[in-house]
């Protein structure tokens, strides 16, 4: 959440730091600000809501002269949406500037003992104490000012400092939060996340966690907690730039939508070879360790809790292993059990979920290994495990996750193979045939976007509805949960799934005539008891809108609409079955005029437990 960068180097910087927060605007779109030092000193200018108000702000001034900068883009925790809540904060002197992304949890404290010693605040936030604390501490070495800064704060966080006295360098730390530098030609960058300096740089330095760093244009220095200078190698990244750009798409949801084949060929490349074992390279878990797992524990939120619900099916299906599940928030306020042959899955797209690396952790601290399975090299989850299953569907800017909810499930699908092999609860012709199907089912995707219009015509028959129901049975029912929490984060329309067994239990006490009742109808074992609960919405004059494998024709005497996907095995159905429901969601949205690009109130990374 929040989206800071900074440059310090020969150039004028506006410019640069602004097309930065455009790369980054998915964390957060509350509000936008910049800090440029120029001749003049340190001014700020800020603006509320997306980037395009702050743009205007800066045609009016962008102040050419400034070559050292900060940029933030916000989502509001503590204060409203407003120009004085937006970073960058300002000490007294209006000589220090700040940005922040993360919580400062006894801000409080500290803000009533820095207001009893005189300091102003002009702001609701939290983050607004770390510039009069830098401003406090600050004796002529802006470096050791943020280090005592960071004694006095607790919480999770990365923030940047620039300062007046020192118009060439930007200071700052992290605990927690991700802080990355670039590398360029007599000018350095640093950032929430790659994408913000992808087009000026490709070397890149981590700052780990309780470090510290210091840019000038000609050093990128990175620090330890005693304030040691360490040595970090520079990565070089391989992204495309195109990654972080819309290519002709209208919006990176829809982009994301139909890279999924690629997504998914790349999450399954080399790790099913043709007669061999599956291959899971960063596991630092024995072969001997996973043949032991007695019970699968997974942690995740959101999409990828629902991509952790596909999992449970695949892998008491094929490993024979039981497999509970939590929403991360929740594990820790139980007593779970946990014990040394427990595999911990936690998923998360970002790796860094505050609240899944909470559940990790305790997790692990309980004794059991922990996997993550996340798309982001390096991120915190990866730190947080034992072993680390990378979803290589490149970079998803999407608030709504699409692409890489698809390669989580492949992620699943492998791991459940794997323990399957290792435990031989598969013969090894059955895990070699179903190796080869999902080999294939990067192209029945490809074939089924290219005839996706029907999602686009039932979207104009139904969007105009105030409510959506999703009924699902056994690996059906995952499906129907991402699909109408789709529909729900980019239209805002209120949606409830269910399992279609339970909606005799009261949500059909819900229906009326014409309500949209989507439902989950792919070929599988649960197949007929599905189309008993279709009859029993039909009873009700309910609309039905079926997700059915295709060749099924006798489906239509029993929907209103049907969605056909290519016919694949019941356990890998959800690759297919989940992507007209995503399809769906994104034509109402648009029918409707909402931003598919920035869902109201949410963010694309949620680092706030
Ligand atoms: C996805 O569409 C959501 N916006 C959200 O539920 C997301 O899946 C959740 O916040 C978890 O994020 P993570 O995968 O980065 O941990």
């Amino acid at each position: 959440m929040c989206g800071i960068i900074g440059y310090a180097g020969s150039r004028s910087c506006a410019g640069i730091i602004y097309e930065g927060l455009r790369k980054l605007e998915y964390r957060g779109y509350d509000s936008a600000g910049l800090a440029l030092v120029g001749n003049g000193g340190v001014s700020t200018i800020r603006a509320v809501g997306n980037l395009e108000s702050l743009g205007k702000e800066l045609r009016r001034n962008g102040h050419p002269d400034a070559s050292t900068g900060l940029g933030h883009t916000r989502w509001a925790t503590h204060g409203r949406p407003s120009v004085e809540n937006a970073h960058p904060h300002s000490d007294c002197s209006g000589k220090i500037a700040i940005v922040l992304n993360g919580i400062i949890e006894n801000y409080a404290d500290l803000k009533e003992s820095l207001e009893g010693a005189g300091h102003r605040f002009t702001s609701e936030t939290d983050a607004e104490v770390i510039a009069h604390l830098v401003e406090l501490h600050y004796q002529g070495d802006l470096l050791q000012a943020v280090h005592r800064t960071c004694d006095d704060i607790e919480g999770h966080f990365a923030f940047c400092v620039v300062h007046d006295d020192h118009p060439g360098s930007i200071a700052g730390a992290r605990r927690e939060c991700p802080l990355l530098i670039g590398i360029g030609k007599g000018e350095h960058f640093v950032a929430s996340a790659i994408p913000a300096f992808l087009t000026e740089t490709r070397d890149v330095i981590e700052v780990g966690n309780d470090e510290f760093f210091l840019l000038t244009p000609d050093t990128a220095q990175v620090f330890d907690a005693d304030l040691e200078p360490l040595e970090r190698e520079v990565t070089r990244v391989q992204w495309s730039e195109d990654a972080a750009e819309k290519g002709g798409y209208e919006t990176f949801m829809r982009k994301e939508i139909f890279e999924q084949p690629q997504a998914l060929a790349d999450t399954l490349a080399g790790r099913l070879p043709e007669d061999g074992d599956v291959v899971l390279e960063e596991m630092d878990i024995s072969d001997t360790e996973l043949a032991a797992v007695d019970k699968v524990y997974v942690l995740a939120c959101g999409t990828s809790y629902h991509a952790g619900l596909v999992g449970r099916y695949v892998i008491e299906r094929w490993a024979r292993v039981p497999v509970e599940l939590d929403i991360a928030s929740e594990f820790r306020y139980r007593d779970p059990v946990i014990t040394p042959t427990t595999l911990v899955i936690g998923i998360s797209q970002s790796g860094e979920t505050a609240d899944t690396l909470v559940a990790m952790r305790q997790a692990r601290e309980m004794g059991a290994k922990v996997l993550a399975i996340t798309n982001i090299m390096g991120s915190q989850a990866t730190r947080d495990a034992d072993g680390v299953i990378y979803t290589r569907a490149g970079l998803e800017i999407g608030v709504a996750a699409t692409k890489t909810h698809l390669a989580q499930i492949a992620c699943m699908q492998l791991l459940a193979l794997k323990l399957a092999q290792l435990k031989g609860t598969l013969p090894p012709g059955e895990v070699a045939a179903v190796a080869a199907e999902l080999r294939s089912v990067p192209g029945l995707l490809e074939r089924y976007l290219k005839s996706e219009a029907a999602a686009h015509d039932i979207a104009r028959r139904y969007f105009e509805k105030p409510f959506f129901l999703y009924l699902g049975r056994g690996i059906g029912l995952p499906v129907c949960l991402e699909g109408a929490l789709k529909l729900k984060e980019i239209s805002y329309i209120p949606t409830e799934a269910y399992a279609a067994g339970e909606m005799k239990h009261g949500p059909i006490a819900l229906l009326e005539k014409g309500s949209p009742v989507v439902v989950v109808a792919t070929d599988g074992r649960v197949y007929e008891k599905v189309l008993s609960n279709i009859q029993e919405v039909r009873a009700r004059e309910a609309a039905v809108i079926a997700v059915a494998t295709e060749g099924n024709k006798a489906i239509r005497d029993f929907s209103d609409e049907v969605m056909y996907v290519p016919a694949t095995s019941e356990m890998l159905s959800p690759l297919l079955a989940v992507v007209p429901l995503q399809l769906l969601a994104y034509y109402i949205a648009r029918l409707k005029g909402c931003n598919v690009a920035q869902p109201r109130n949410l963010a694309k990374t949620v680092t706030v437990e």
